[in-house]
């Protein structure tokens, strides 16, 4: 279960995190992966937005874990700092528990901890010069989207049909490829 698409805006990017959010159930962890200023936070922020939360939802590159209220719990972890890949679940007694949606920033470098069940989303910078694209303000994104587990299997049509609806913006911009 893949889905390969295309941001090439911020608010793009923000888009496909809002698609995500209404296929969400309790329990369900998102995974982050892509470089420093991929846009890790950027989809989980429309991903947020679809879920309803209100407020604003930053980074939590430095808290390490945030926690924001919307049509379900969502704990927003950061494991780019943790020096032990246990440690994310000693964040908060509510990281990966089933009664929440649980996002980590950084989550390949902690993959051992999550569960088997989870939606991975990797964020890469498309230009021969990484390092140029994630300094632009604006700049495309290639959005990897792989759900494993039989928990996600039930659920993948209608998310992809929805990832598939929103490659076009009704301004035309392409959103997906
Ligand atoms: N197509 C795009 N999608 C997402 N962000 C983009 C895009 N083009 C440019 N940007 C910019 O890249 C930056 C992405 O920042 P963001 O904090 O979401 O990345 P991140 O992967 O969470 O970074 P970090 O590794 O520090 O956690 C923002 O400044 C955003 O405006
Ligand atoms: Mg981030």
């Amino acid at each position: 279960m893949r889905a390969e698409l295309r941001a090439p805006t911020p608010d793009a990017t923000a888009a496909l995190g809002a698609v995500v959010a209404p296929h969400l159930l309790p329990g369900d962890v998102v995974s982050l992966a892509g470089p420093l200023g991929a846009g890790k936070t950027r989809f989980v922020q429309g991903l947020a937005a679809g879920l309803g939360v209100e407020g604003r939802v930053a980074s939590p590159t430095f808290v390490l874990v945030r926690r924001h209220r919307g049509r379900l719990p969502l704990l927003h972890c950061d494991a780019y700092r943790l020096e032990r890949v246990g440690d994310l679940v000693t964040l908060d007694d509510d990281v990966l528990a089933p009664d929440v949606v649980t996002c980590v920033e950084w989550g390949d470098a902690v993959a051992a901890a999550l569960p088997a069940t989870r939606l991975d989303v990797t964020l890469t910078p498309v230009a021969a010069d990484v390092a140029v694209a994630t300094a632009a303000p604006v700049a495309p994104r290639d959005v990897l989207l792989v759900a494993h587990g039989s928990a996600w299997a039930d659920r993948w049509p209608a998310l992809a049909a929805d990832l598939t609806a929103a490659v076009t913006t009704p301004d035309g911009t392409e959103v997906g490829a």
